[in-house]
């Protein structure tokens, strides 16, 4: 048995969140693990704001999680194209085993066929699902680097490597506030774009701040390269180039023949806006108490730029700032 205290919250949030409750016997050390969240969690200094649920995922992680070398983890602060890197990541490396026009992402949204790996080892309350995944494992999170144990992020040849891709942040903003404003009980008033500005500007984000989340992944990409991969959502105006960038770090690399068969070509058809958008299964709309994203939920524009029609003059100048401060002699831009 678990820790009373933490033990009945963590069901409840687990029941509300993820819809399950799994009457699991735990060992030994995840006892100690939960028993360390319950003291834990009321005082830990805070980096980054993570909710109650990352941080137990992180410390999940840290003390349970088995990476392998042949990990590949779709990283992502929120709203910087999660869904498009994980469709892409997925049929980069499935390319061989599907075909084009009966696609599992013509019947499934990205985020069902890649395993959330914090949301699901707490789903789990333990990582037996994921110990028990086939190789190649893929798996995607909104955690920053800094906040994965030192074996996964350290060294360049130990295991796992992360693909992460990152966005305008007052793209970001504006994609955050549309989703927030989708998931608001309708009892609540919209949240005025002007708050929601203040916050982030300010680095209080779901797993920001967003500056930091990207710079911790920015840094080892240009310390270890062969580990870390860096893309930004701009790029979907050049998706082949990104779709061979991701192949090549992966160890995929197209050949001449699929070249040729301009296999690059249909991957970044199948995970255009355009296409995901318009799957069946991506316009369902099946918001509830228990589940309160929808498929849809993951698609609004799509667009680079729509932040023109959103933030005023003054709050473009002032993220604009920001972003400059935040990364001044790092070699990192989002031009
Ligand atoms: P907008 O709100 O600007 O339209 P995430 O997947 O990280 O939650 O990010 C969601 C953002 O990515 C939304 O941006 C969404 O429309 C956009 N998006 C979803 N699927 C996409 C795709 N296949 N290609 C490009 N953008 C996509």
């Amino acid at each position: 048995m678990i820790s009373s205290n933490l033990a009945s919250s963590f069901a409840l949030e687990n029941s509300k969140i993820f819809g399950i409750q799994k009457k699991l016997e735990l060992n030994e050390g995840y006892q100690k693990t939960y028993k360390k969240m319950d003291e834990l969690l009321p005082t830990l200094p805070r980096s980054f704001w993570l909710s109650n649920h990352g941080i137990r995922g992180s410390m999940l992680i840290d003390d349970h999680f088995n990476p392998r070398p042949t990990d590949i983890i779709v990283a992502t602060s929120p709203k910087c194209g999660t869904t498009w890197l994980r469709a892409l990541v997925f049929s980069i490396i499935n390319r061989n085993s599907f075909d084009f026009n009966n696609h599992p992402l013509s019947k499934a949204n990205p985020r069902d066929l890649v395993h959330f790996l914090e949301a699901h080892i707490l789903g789990d309350r333990s990582t037996v699902s994921i110990d028990g995944l086939l190789s190649p494992r893929l798996l995607s999170t909104h955690l920053p680097y800094s906040l994965f144990p030192k074996c996964m992020t350290d060294d360049a040849s130990s295991a796992c490597r992360f693909v992460y891709i990152c966005r305008d942040p007052k793209d970001v903003l504006v994609s955050k506030w549309h989703f927030a404003n989708k998931l608001r009980p309708k009892e609540l008033p919209p949240l005025p774009l002007e708050e929601a500005f203040e916050l982030f500007s300010n680095g209080v984000s779901h797993y920001g701040p967003f500056w930091d989340h990207v710079l911790g992944y920015w840094k080892a990409s240009v310390e270890w390269p062969k580990k870390v991969l860096c893309l930004k959502y701009e790029d979907v105006k050049e998706p082949s180039g990104c779709v061979r960038k991701v192949a090549e770090f992966l160890g995929v690399p197209f050949s001449p023949e699929e070249e040729k068969k301009w296999i690059v070509e249909e991957i970044v058809k199948l995970c255009s806006f355009e296409s995901l958008s318009n799957q069946d299964v991506n316009k369902s709309d099946t918001r509830s108490r228990e589940n309160p994203m929808s498929n849809s939920d993951f698609f609004r524009k799509g667009e680079v730029g729509d932040w023109v029609n959103h933030l005023s003059p003054q709050m473009s100048q002032i993220l604009d700032k920001i972003t400059e401060q935040k990364f001044q002699g790092t070699g990192f831009s989002f031009h």
